[in-house]
């Protein structure tokens, strides 16, 4: 299939540009540079187009000229702490300017969209694992712009029977590509694993754990740490199974919790450094803890985490940290 991939040069979009084209599909990277690496496009060797989504001359002659089938889209700002203090940026970019590629992909007759939710549409859940029928009560303004467009996509979908989505809600992403082509690089980098490594390679002072008095076992935050490729994966067969008129919500995540203190442990066993430690206070809006319950996502899209060992995971984004401290940039 031919996919544009909406912040296709950033971290999860990236990976699935790389999957999408070893499995025989023609991605088309689609971004604006603005957060992601357009490094990753010699990288792959694919076709790409550096352009603001709201640029809607530039996409819809990318979605007509490369014969688009599906839009995959990865873009949004994705950081929780900046969306409380700059609100309407993220209702922009991750609300409007999602309507706006809805809005040129009617006009060019694209009717496959998958879109990068998150289980913050859950906010505090009332029981873990999560499973989709939790309330959705997202406790931040990305979460609540996540949600709204899963509610747009729900309208669009009830007026339009040709049209399908899967609304994919990520766990916690993480690890890298298994051959060490690409990585994770955020800035900041905020992501649990990728700043224990940082900061086990000397490459930041200390990680700042946030809280040891959680009510879980250890006292810090238990997660749901999924492996890049395996979301990548699903996405390539959530866009296979759509049929027109279908929605799709779907939890992608491993089905297990690890607390931030196992996974700094894990940090340490796998790059046999130490990882420097500070202790904060709890940080607002920070869930105890998060983990999905995988069963729709293997029921509807016969899809289940390959990789549920986090030291796989880990490994696989030590190798590439290791070989790049200074991310892409430094390379
Ligand atoms: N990383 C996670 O753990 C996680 C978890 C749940 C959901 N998500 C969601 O997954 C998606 C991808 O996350 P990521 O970690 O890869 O983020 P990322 O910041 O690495 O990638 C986003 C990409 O979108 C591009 N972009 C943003 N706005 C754009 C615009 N207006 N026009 C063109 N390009 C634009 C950026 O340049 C960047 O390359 C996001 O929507 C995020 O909310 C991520």
């Amino acid at each position: 299939m031919n996919v544009l991939v909406a912040g296709g040069a950033g971290y999860i979009g990236s990976h699935t540009v790389k999957q999408l084209k070893a499995a025989g599909h023609n991605p088309v990277i689609y971004d604006n540079g603005s957060r992601g690496h357009i490094e990753v496009v010699d990288i792959l060797k694919v076709p790409a187009v550096v352009a603001d989504l709201n640029d809607r001359a530039t996409l819809s002659k990318a979605l007509r000229d490369h014969k688009i089938d599906t839009v995959m889209h990865f873009a949004a700002y994705a950081y929780v702490g900046e969306s409380v203090q700059k609100p309407l940026m993220y209702y922009q970019n991750n609300v409007a300017t999602t309507v706006a590629v809805l809005e040129c992909m009617q006009a060019a007759g694209v009717k496959r969209f998958v879109f990068s939710s998150t289980c913050a549409t859950y906010g505090d859940p009332t029981s873990v694992p999560i499973t989709e029928e939790e309330k959705k009560a997202p406790v931040s303004p990305y979460g609540r712009s996540k949600l709204m467009v899963e509610n747009v996509l729900s309208d669009l979908v009830a007026a339009d029977k040709q049209f399908s989505f899967a609304a994919l809600r990520y766990f916690n992403a993480s690890g890298c590509a298994l051959d060490g082509t690409i990585g994770e690089d955020h800035d900041p980098e905020t992501h649990l694993i990728p700043s224990a490594i940082l900061a086990a390679m000397g490459m930041r002072p200390a990680l700042t754990l946030f809280g040891t008095d959680y009510p879980t076992p250890d006292g810090t935050n238990v997660r749901d740490y999924i492996h890049v490729e395996d979301l990548a994966d699903a996405h390539i067969l959530a866009m296979q199974k759509l049929m027109p008129g279908q929605s799709v919500f779907c939890n992608l995540g491993t089905g297990r919790g690890f607390s931030n203190k196992e996974i700094i442990k894990a940090v340490e066993k796998v790059s046999g450094k130490t990882v420097p430690l500070t202790v904060g206070p709890r940080r607002a809006g920070d869930a105890i803890a998060l983990w999905a319950d995988p069963t729709r996502a293997k029921q509807l899209l016969g899809w289940e985490a390959k990789h549920k060992d986090p030291e796989v995971i880990i490994r696989s984004a030590w190798i590439w940290h290791s070989r790049h401290p200074r991310g892409y940039a430094g390379k």
